[in-house]
């Protein structure tokens, strides 16, 4: 099993490609920590997965909230004696405004969970890592392609295209520490996204939705896992600070 007793938290974990992880990860052997606000559904994903070689346990919070970090961290030491890798899945979409129409609100909603959220947890993760003394520890994080292309409105490709420098930059610090830190940038996957995004504004939608006369098909959550499943294995252990696009060639012009 490529992932035989790793202890690893996956954020995101009650649909999408986040789901699609967690069941992929369980399959391979990993201690999961499956964090997402809806209890039923993180229950029901338990549920399914109890005959697999891995385990999963289960923890609810509001990622945006600094507590949800600490607490989802702690209850992987604590239930599994260690961390060995930290997944940033969760994330939500704007209504693809452009800078002159954006409100605060979206920027501050963004912002909050899409940048600092992985941001506290990777702060708590490497934390972790570091007071574990075997020169271990691995962070992915789920960015977009539209951190570099302008797939969706500013709030999101700039809250994204943040989380892109963060990944670069903590792969950079810590490298003689052992730590690596890579990202996936993903194109259309089909998830639950688009049930959960604000209704979108007319002239940004209009300009962002030019680009997807290039978009291939839709890519399945099952695909992002593959790569995760990569990434989160020893198989990568020479990839660090890496952006490993999963767009099906959307972006390759
Ligand atoms: N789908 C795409 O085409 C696409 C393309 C590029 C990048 N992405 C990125 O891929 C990641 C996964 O998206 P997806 O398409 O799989 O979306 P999804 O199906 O909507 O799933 C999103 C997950 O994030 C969780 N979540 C959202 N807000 C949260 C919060 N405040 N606190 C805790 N959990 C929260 C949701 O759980 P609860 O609602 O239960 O909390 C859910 O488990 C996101 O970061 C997204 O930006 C998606």
């Amino acid at each position: 099993m490529r992932l035989d007793g790793k202890s690893i938290v996956v954020t995101g974990a009650s649909a999408g490609m986040g789901h699609a992880i967690v069941e992929r990860f369980v399959k391979e052997g990993a201690r999961v920590t499956a964090v997402a606000r809806r209890r039923e559904r993180l229950e029901e994903l338990a549920e399914s997965l109890k005959d697999e070689p891995g385990k999963i346990i289960i923890c609810t919070g509001d990622i945006g909230d600094e507590n949800t970090s600490a607490r989802m961290i702690d209850m992987a030491v604590q239930e599994f004696g260690r961390l060995d890798v930290l997944l940033n899945v969760a994330g939500i979409m704007d209504d693809n405004t452009a800078v002159g129409d954006v409100s605060d609100e979206m920027l501050d909603r963004l912002f909050r969970i899409n940048t600092l959220g992985p941001l506290y947890a990777m702060r708590r993760a490497v934390q972790v890592f570091l007071s574990q003394n075997d020169e271990s520890g691995n962070i992915i994080n789920v960015t977009s392609v539209g951190a570099a292309h302008q797939t969706a409105g500013v709030a999101y490709c700039a809250s994204k295209a943040a989380l892109t420098a963060a990944t670069k930059n903590t792969a950079y610090m810590y490298l003689e520490k052992g730590i690596r830190c890579n990202a996936i940038a993903p194109g259309g996957v089909v998830t639950e996204i688009p049930l959960v995004m604000p209704t979108p504004d007319e002239f940004g939608f209009g300009r962002s939705s030019a680009l997807l006369t290039h978009a291939p098909e839709l890519g399945m959550p099952e695909d992002i896992a593959e790569a995760a499943l990569f990434l989160a294995s020893d198989e990568s252990r020479f990839v660090n600070g890496a952006i490993l696009t999963c767009d099906g060639g959307w972006t390759a012009f």
